[in-house]
């Protein structure tokens, strides 16, 4: 009886450090990050805690939010009027970080987890990319600084694990 005790303990004990070991994994990820609480979200999608499979999700999720942005400036765009050469250059720079987002999948897919990093070193923040200095009727804050900030978290986690798994 207290044998059986004894291993489930045990049992418990290596199942609770694990999930420690997990948390604490993800905790030291976000924390490199700007938004921990977005992080967070974006890696407890993940199937299971190994480094391959936040990198996987993330690629994923990453693809999917960075295809709406797209979406969403783009149609910014077609109602700017006289903002629109800066609604533009946003627009611009969401091109590229879509492209590279979407072929982070492509690489993910083929296992070319280091090209992940070394594709994205080329952006160091999406605020060069999109600057948010113009007004959207409707808006107090333009929307895309927060766009902004889900993208420099997605590029964050990218080149973080992109450069865990290949090492
Ligand atoms: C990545 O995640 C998707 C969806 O969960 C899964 O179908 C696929 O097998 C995963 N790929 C790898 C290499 O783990």
């Amino acid at each position: 009886m207290s044998r059986i005790l004894l291993i489930f303990l045990a049992i418990t004990l290596v199942c609770s450090v694990r999930e420690a070991n997990t948390q604490q994994t993800v905790d030291e990820i976000c924390k490199q990050t700007i938004d921990i609480k977005f992080c967070n979200g974006i890696l407890a999608k993940a199937t299971s805690p190994s480094v391959n499979d936040l990198l996987n999700v993330t690629v994923t999720e990453a693809h999917k939010i960075l295809d709406d942005s797209y979406f969403f400036i783009s149609s910014l765009l077609l109602h700017s009027g006289n903002q629109r050469p800066f609604v533009e250059k946003c627009a611009d720079g969401y091109a590229i970080m879509n492209s590279l987002f979407t072929n982070s999948v492509s690489l993910f897919n083929s296992g070319q987890y280091a090209e992940i990093t070394s594709r994205l070193s080329g952006i160091s923040s999406a605020d060069e990319e999109c600057k948010t200095d113009f007004n959207v009727p409707g808006y107090n804050i333009n929307p895309m600084t927060e766009k902004n900030r889900e993208t420099n978290v997605l590029l964050a986690l990218e080149k973080i694990l992109g450069h865990m798994v290949s090492s």
